[in-house]
C-alpha cells in the first residue's frame, strides 16, 4: 500500500506512460482529499457534491501531478534545464521540482498578470523568471520556438508526461468515491487538465474500475472563452488570471472530452467566479483561487439551465489554493475592526 507521502509516481507508476528506468521522484504530490459539500450541493438539489482539493498539492495546485512525471522523464533523458510559459501555477511547480532535482528552471510569464503568490513561489525556488509584454499565448509561442533550437525540456502540458501525471486525479476520485461521478466540473484554460481527466476516467472505465463515465463540464471566464466561441481570443481578460488564455494548446482534447462525454464548456462571468469563490470560502471553509471557482460557477450555471438534473452526483475540481492570489479577494473583504487594547472595547466592537 502506497501513501500520499510517496507521490504520484509511486502510487500510479504502473499506469503512467513513463519509462521503467525513469527515477521514482516525489515531492508528496497527489492523494488530495475529496471533501463533501455541506451547504452548496444540497442547495443545488444535487445528490452529492464533492470538492477535489487540488490546492493541497505541494506547491498549491494540480500542476504538481504532471510536473513530477515531466521532471522524472527529463532527468531520465539527461536534460539539464526545463522551461515553461505560465499564468503562474505551472511556473511555481516547475520551479519547485526543478530546484529539488537540480535542473535549471526558466519560466516565462505575462507581465503584470500573475498572482503575487505564484510569482514569489517561482522566484523563491530559484527559477529564472522572464516576463513578456503580452499574454500567455505569446509566452507559450516564444517558449516553443526556443525549445526547437535549444536543448531545453518544455514542461508545459504539450509535454505528454504532464497529461499522464494529471490523469491520476481522476483515478483518485474513482478510488475515493467508489465510482466515477455523473458530472465532473473544472476550469479550462490551456485545456490540458480537462484532457487529462477525461483520459483518466476513460482508462478506469475500460479497466473495469468504474461503471460510468462522467459528463465533463468545463468553465471558461467570459472574457477568455475561446472554446465557447469556437475561435481564438486575441486579448483575453479575466480576474481569474490562471485561465487568462486565448488559444488553448489542447483545444482538440477539450472538444473531445466535451463531445464524447456529452458535457459542456460554458463561459461564466468574473462576478459569478468571484461569488462562487466567496461562497466556497464562507460556506464550505475552502479557499481556492478565482480560476478554481469557475468549476462551481459553471456547475451552478448548468443546474440553473437544466443541463444538470437534481439527484446528480457531481465533483468540482478546485485546482489551486486561494493563498496564491490574495489580491483577487481583498477588495471585497469586510474591514478589520480596530480597537484600543482592552476587553471593554473588544466587547463593544463585537456587539456584546
Ligand atoms: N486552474 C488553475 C488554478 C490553473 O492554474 C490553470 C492553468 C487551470 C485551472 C486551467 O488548466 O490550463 O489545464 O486548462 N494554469 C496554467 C499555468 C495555464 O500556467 O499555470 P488547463
Amino acid at each position: 500500500m502506497t501513501t500520499r507521502a510517496q507521490g504520484v509516481i509511486a502510487r500510479w507508476g504502473d499506469r503512467l506512460a513513463l519509462p521503467a528506468m525513469a527515477p521514482r521522484i516525489s515531492l508528496g504530490e497527489g492523494g488530495t482529499p475529496c471533501v463533501e459539500s455541506l451547504t452548496i450541493g444540497p442547495s443545488l438539489g444535487l445528490a452529492s457534491l464533492h470538492f477535489k482539493l487540488e490546492g493541497l498539492n505541494p506547491t498549491g495546485s494540480f500542476k504538481d501531478r504532471g510536473m513530477v512525471v515531466a521532471v522524472a522523464n527529463a532527468l531520465h533523458e539527461g536534460s539539464r534545464a526545463i522551461i515553461c510559459a505560465s499564468t503562474g501555477n505551472t511556473s511555481a511547480s516547475a520551479a519547485a521540482y526543478g530546484g529539488r532535482f537540480g535542473l535549471r528552471t526558466v519560466v516565462v510569464v505575462p507581465r503584470g498578470h500573475i498572482a503575487s503568490g505564484k510569482l514569489v513561489q517561482a522566484r523563491v525556488h530559484g527559477a529564472t523568471v522572464v516576463s513578456v509584454n503580452g499574454g500567455f499565448d505569446l509566452a507559450l509561442r516564444i517558449v516553443r520556438e526556443l525549445c526547437e533550437r535549444h536543448p531545453v525540456t518544455l514542461v508545459n502540458s504539450l509535454n505528454p508526461n504532464r497529461i499522464e501525471g494529471q490523469k491520476t486525479a481522476a483515478f483518485e476520485i474513482v478510488d475515493e468515491l467508489g465510482d466515477a461521478p455523473d458530472v465532473l466540473a473544472l476550469p479550462v484554460g490551456n485545456a490540458g487538465n480537462i484532457t487529462a481527466y477525461w483520459r483518466g476516467f476513460r482508462e478506469d472505465h475500460r479497466d473495469g474500475r468504474s461503471t460510468r463515465l462522467p459528463r465533463m463540464f468545463g468553465g471558461q471566464a467570459s472574457g477568455a472563452a475561446p472554446l465557447v466561441l469556437g475561435r481564438p481570443v486575441d486579448d483575453p481578460q479575466t480576474v481569474a488570471t490562471a485561465i487568462r488564455i486565448g488559444n488553448p494548446a489542447s483545444w482538440q482534447g477539450a472538444v473531445d472530452a466535451r463531445d464524447q462525454s456529452e458535457g459542456m464548456i460554458a463561459s461564466v462571468g468574473d462576478d459569478a467566479i468571484l461569488d462562487a469563490q466567496r461562497r466556497l470560502a464562507r460556506l464550505e471553509g475552502i479557499f481556492c483561487e478565482p480560476a478554481s471557482a469557475a468549476s462551481l460557477a459553471v456547475l451552478e450555471r448548468a443546474v440553473a439551465e437544466g443541463a444538470v438534473a437534481p439527484g446528480t452526483h457531481a465533483v468540482c475540481v478546485l485546482t489551486g489554493n486561494g493563498l496564491k492570489d490574495p489580491g483577487a479577494v481583498e477588495a471585497a473583504l469586510t474591514p478589520i475592526v480596530e480597537i484600543s487594547s482592552n476587553a471593554g472595547a473588544l466587547a463593544h466592537a463585537i456587539g456584546l
